[in-house]
């Protein structure tokens, strides 16, 4: 089963000043009355702001991570509570970046998870196998192993996202076919503790192929890294949903 109501996830990493709020801006005003949910994660500086630009708007906005605890000392770092405090309404949680630039283990991830719906923030969490381990057969393996250490108690569809990023499509302009897409979405959709938990698909989704990638079934959006960045982009993938 399929979630109703899909959802186009836009990850800036760490790109985004000030004045890439206009892209904010036109986006909410290209689309008034959306039929999917439509979701920027700008970098945390941006936040605030850009809560500001698209207040009305059917755009949401989200965080990239956040801290397991609530407040504390743990320089440099922000806690959900405070992203929910700053206007964000989702949190990207165990992205791959963050798992191979911050060693987060799938436990830390759900950690996270458990603090950011305790400060009501739905998390994106994310999964996805190396391109050594896709060569070396084990890439539902991995995946499902993130999944079931990644995923704290009390996941739920209302609070919890699951997006599949395979590592080595990131950035790249590789993408895996739509066979080895639907592959791996049916097998995470089996092992959903919620079977209408929205499963989204990530990795070098661009306007050309978002369509194709959208039609598979068990895909329910995209989170969206580069073509993100423009609304001109990331509208086409939002009007291919
Ligand atoms: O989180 C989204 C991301 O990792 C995919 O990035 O640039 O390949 O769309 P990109």
């Amino acid at each position: 089963m399929s979630h109703a109501c899909k959802l186009a996830a836009g990850n800036w990493k760490m790109n985004g000043l000030s004045a890439d709020l206009e892209q904010a801006r036109a986006l909410a005003a290209a689309f008034p009355d959306p039929k999917c949910g439509i979701l920027l994660c700008p970098p945390a500086t941006l936040i605030s702001a850009m809560a500001e630009a698209v207040s009305g708007s059917a755009v949401m906005v989200g965080g990239q991570d956040c801290h397991a605890q609530v407040a504390g000392a743990h320089t440099g770092d922000i806690s959900a509570h405070m992203l929910a405090d700053a206007g964000a309404r989702q949190v990207i949680l165990g992205h791959s970046e963050r798992r191979a630039d911050h060693a987060e283990t799938s436990a830390q991830v759900a950690a996270k998870a458990a603090a950011a719906h305790a400060a009501g923030l739905v998390a994106i969490i994310c999964v996805g196998e190396t391109e050594a381990e896709r060569d070396a057969g084990q890439t539902l393996e991995i995946v499902l192993s993130q999944l079931a250490h990644s995923l704290p108690d009390g996941a739920n569809s209302a609070n919890t996202v699951i997006a599949y990023e395979p590592v080595w499509a990131i950035g790249t302009g590789r993408t895996p076919t739509l066979d080895q897409i639907a592959e791996v979405h049916d097998a995470l959709r089996a092992k959903l503790p919620d079977a209408a938990m929205s499963l989204l698909y990530g990795g070098s989704v661009k306007p050309g192929n978002a369509a194709e990638i959208f039609a598979i079934a068990n895909v329910d959006g995209a989170l969206v890294g580069g073509a993100s960045l423009k609304a001109e982009d990331f509208g086409a993938i939002i009007a291919a949903l």
